[in-house]
């Protein structure tokens, strides 16, 4: 990817397309075929049975989202669609294809599966007896104490993708990025479960912290730049005015402070559990 003097992204980066940012989700027969177990939400494996091969995908029905004291009901799975807009809008390309849409279980979240390379995203985020957090290329963001009272710390690494997922998070106000929702793929970092962002008020929780008052590059203030100026007019069936109004003001401070926030005191910073 490169950048020109105005600061705008030219061209996207040299890395092939990966199927999780370009298939095409149209209205097709979804066919659920498991349930995912570890999530918080009715959540579920389907595949969209379109023309050419079907396409893996995690359906989330509004209906059975969990209530939450903080979130209006039945909003998550807008917000996954608002986050993979944004994502694609400013060129962040960190979220796969989500649409909505209307399923078995009514309307919902829809999002492309990723091929998950576990060897990848053991990379980017990993848990290890604190006595052997790596000198280089990586940062502790938290600690603790397994279940034989041992000290361990989730590391994070010190890689582009992955600070500019974590711009994306300060952008979209992202409350839960939590290690199992980072996911190496083909060479790329992608985020997952963006259903409890974009609130009004500050929420944020990440385990990226490493990068914290660190100055933005520019491939980062373009990114922001452009979800800034364009995605606004696509959010307003997804999200409240305020919301967006709120995402705007997020995107101003960015690039006015051109640097990764510090953590904040009032609200718990890291998500929990971790993974
Ligand atoms: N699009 C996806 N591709 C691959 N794995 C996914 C995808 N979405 C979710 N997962 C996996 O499934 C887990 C549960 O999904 P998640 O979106 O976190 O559900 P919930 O909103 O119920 O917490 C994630 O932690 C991740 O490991
Ligand atoms: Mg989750």
């Amino acid at each position: 990817m490169t950048v020109d003097d105005l600061g705008r992204l030219s061209e996207d980066d040299a890395r092939p397309p990966h199927p999780a940012l370009t298939a095409e989700l149209g209205q097709a027969e979804l066919q659920i075929t498991g349930r995912l177990l570890q999530a918080s939400n009715a959540t579920f494996l389907a595949e969209l049975e379109t023309d050419g091969n079907p396409i893996e995908c995690v359906y989330k029905p509004l209906e059975g989202e969990r209530p939450l004291w903080d979130f209006p009901h039945r909003t998550l799975g807008l917000r996954e669609v608002a986050a993979y807009e944004v994502s694609r809008i400013g060129g962040f390309d960190c979220v796969p294809v989500t649409v909505l849409f209307d399923g078995p279980f009514g309307p919902g979240s829809l999002q492309v599966w990723v091929e998950v390379d576990e060897a990848a995203t053991n990379k980017l985020v990993d848990l290890v007896p604190s006595s052997a957090v790596p000198q280089q290329g990586w940062f502790a963001s938290v600690e603790g104490f397994d279940a034989n009272d041992h000290p361990v710390s989730v590391i994070h690494a010190d890689i582009a993708d992955l600070r500019l997922l974590a711009v994306f998070d300060v952008l979209i106000n992202n409350a839960d990025r939590k290690g199992g929702h980072i996911l190496g793929s083909a060479g790329r970092v992608f985020g997952v479960d963006h259903g409890v962002s974009f609130h009004t008020d500050h929420k944020l929780r990440t385990l990226l912290w490493g990068w914290a008052g660190c100055e933005l590059n520019l491939r980062e203030l373009a990114a922001v730049r452009k979800a800034r100026d364009e995605a606004p007019d696509q959010l307003g069936t997804l999200l409240s005015d305020r919301e967006i109004a709120a995402l705007v003001r997020r995107a101003d401070l960015l690039l006015t402070r051109r640097r990764l926030p510090r953590p904040r005191g009032e609200w718990p910073s890291i998500p929990w559990p971790p993974f």
